[in-house]
């Protein structure tokens, strides 16, 4: 059954479609690798992977490239279909089978994969229990489960002062311009990921919190916080009037050469399904 959040969800990426891509590809963890890249990284050993919340792809091109990639069967699902429409124009992902569909309703046979990918979209997903009782289902015992799920800003940065100079926008927004709330926090720490995962099938959860640095141009910087789902609903002259303000204050934390210093954390977590 579609839900409000998935109905907001499908809209803000029919207007949008690449946003996540167009925020976050460019950010580095220290060593030089970005979160998608962490996340390929994973399940380099698998051979048949499904990206949950597959978005424009970018994920799935990483997957598909070199030797590897080439032997590789891949699989993307999501629930927009413009976001897979540009996904199948990426190298490599046109031939990888792409489905407008919902995580709580996997379309595929059980045990087709060994490996799942999910960027920043698990954290999105409502009935947290259902869509582990797929992913368990389409994992063979010993496949791998790795997402990324947001953590929020670093702290002492520009995304710190969007999330501040935002909460009390939108929290004196008229009912009607709230975005509804999204997903399952559970699945953002370790213990809460244990609670929804291990019933399911799954082994414990590795997990480990990385810093992504999205430093940048101010153009830039204001294109990764400022396409964030919370600003969908918000009256345009209100999100016109938090970039100014933003832009004004992210101005007094240049650093010496023009670059807005910007960061997010990111969860990493990895988890094995069990043998039955
Ligand atoms: C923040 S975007 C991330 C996209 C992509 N993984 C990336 O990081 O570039 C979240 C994606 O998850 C998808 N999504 C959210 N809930 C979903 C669900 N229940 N089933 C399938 N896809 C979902 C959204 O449509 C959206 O494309």
């Amino acid at each position: 059954m579609t839900t409000v959040q998935e109905e907001f969800l499908r809209t803000f990426h029919a207007a949008h479609p690449a946003v996540t891509v167009r925020a976050m590809a460019h950010g580095r963890a220290e060593g030089g690798r970005s979160s998608y890249e962490i996340l390929r990284d994973r399940v380099a050993a698998c051979g048949r992977v499904l990206d949950l919340g597959c978005g424009d792809g970018l994920l799935l091109e990483l997957l598909a490239a070199g030797k590897a990639g080439a032997r590789r069967s891949l699989a993307g699902i999501d629930l927009s279909a413009e976001e897979l429409t540009l996904a199948r124009g990426r190298p490599g992902v046109g031939r990888a089978d792409l489905r407008v569909a919902r995580a709580q309703q996997l379309p595929f046979q059980d045990g087709r994969f060994d490996g799942c990918v999910s960027h920043m979209a698990l954290m999105l997903m409502s009935e947290a229990e259902q869509v582990a009782a797929e992913l368990a289902r389409v994992l063979e015992p010993g496949g791998t489960l790795a997402v990324v799920v947001g953590g929020g800003p670093a702290g002492g940065e520009a995304y710190e002062l969007f999330v501040r100079l935002l909460k009390p926008l939108f929290q004196g927004a008229p009912a009607g311009r709230r975005m509804p709330p999204l997903g399952d926090r559970r699945v953002r720490d370790r213990e809460g990921f244990d609670a929804v995962f291990r019933p399911a099938g799954f082994g414990p959860v590795e997990w480990e919190t990385v810093r992504i640095d999205l430093s940048g141009p101010p153009e830039r910087v204001w294109r990764t916080v400022g396409t964030t789902y919370d600003l969908g609903m918000l009256d345009p002259a209100v999100t016109a009037g938090l970039r100014a303000r933003f832009e004004a204050e992210s101005a007094a934390m240049a650093l010496p050469d023009g670059r807005v210093p910007c960061a997010m954390r990111v969860h990493v977590a990895t988890a094995v399904r069990r043998d039955s």
